[in-house]
């Protein structure tokens, strides 16, 4: 045949085309393990850093990252609405998938109007615990230092992802940190500059500082436009993003809907003992 002609031009390109589909097929189904692996890894890692167990340039190893998430990390997975733990599904915690979670209509449901942009709930949600002793292998020897909740909600282009990380108080933020969003790199994208992040420990979520927990209501934390105080004289203020209104009041947002009565609020009351809020999170 005629190295020019239709006929083998086209059965050239069929060949080819079957090739490396081939190729992409088996790489996709080979590595599939392996990217479930790194997903499971990455999680680990951003929660050892908002916990402040390691730097966000340190470079850890894999091993490291998971010998210390065993040490350091219990993970619990909550009944969102009831806020109570599930015991059941807390022993499957380690491959918990909320996000899958969140697109199954059986394990989710649609979310009450919001301002975070927030779609879908998962009916269960990942919470973690921060030790600040090492955690025995029998479990012993756990003691309380921070709680971890996930956070997500609308910037200007993209859902941003995070966890933010609170004092056994509920009130008193520890860390904060968004592992994936589309913002504007210089613009929305500086919700990942280390000085910015540096503004929320020591803020307060709810109440005037030092006020009783029972008189805690709705979160009052806000990314403010231009700067606000330090910690002691705005508690609840935290640095708007310059050129980027729209991703600060955003974060303003998800950081609020997720302590919330429709996000992890009722896990919070039942923590701290208080009566659940009246139905519709008010
Ligand atoms: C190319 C481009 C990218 C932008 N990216 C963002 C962004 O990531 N986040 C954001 O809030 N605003 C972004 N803005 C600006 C918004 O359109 C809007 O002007 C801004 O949020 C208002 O904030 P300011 O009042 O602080 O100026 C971008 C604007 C342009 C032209």
């Amino acid at each position: 045949m005629q190295r020019n002609s239709v006929p083998y031009i086209l059965g050239f390109c069929t060949a080819i085309c079957l090739v490396c589909s081939v190729i992409v097929s088996t790489a996709a189904v080979g590595l599939k393990e392996k990217q479930e692996q790194n997903k499971i890894l990455d999680r680990q890692k951003k929660v050892l850093t908002v916990a402040g167990l390691i730097k966000e340039t340190e470079a850890v190893t894999p091993k490291k990252v998971q010998e210390l998430f065993k040490k350091r990390i219990k993970s619990i997975i909550v009944d969102l609405k009831g806020g109570t733990l599930d015991k059941a599904m807390t022993k499957k915690a380690k491959t918990f998938d909320q996000q899958k979670a969140k697109k199954d209509p059986a394990r989710s449901t649609s979310a009450p109007k919001n301002r975070a942009g927030v779609k879908r709930l998962p009916k269960h949600a990942l919470v973690y615990l921060v030790s600040k002793t090492d955690i025995k292998e029998d479990g012993k020897g756990f003691a309380l230092d921070k709680y971890i909740f996930p956070i997500e909600g609308k910037g200007l282009w993209s859902t941003l992802y995070g966890f933010i990380a609170l004092a056994p108080n509920f009130n008193v933020i520890r860390g904060l940190i968004f592992y994936d969003h589309a913002e504007t790199p210089g613009l929305g994208g500086e919700v990942e500059n280390p000085s910015w992040k540096a503004k929320w420990p020591g803020r307060t979520v709810y109440g005037p500082k030092g006020s009783s927990p029972k008189s805690w209501g709705k979160p009052k934390i806000k990314v403010v436009k231009g700067l606000a105080g330090p910690p002691s004289k705005d508690p609840h203020k935290v640095d708007g993003l310059s050129g980027a209104t729209i991703t600060s009041n955003g974060v303003t947002h998800l950081v609020r809907f997720w302590l919330g009565e429709n996000g992890f609020g009722p896990f919070i009351r039942h923590k701290l003992g208080l009566k659940q809020a009246s139905k519709g999170g008010k």
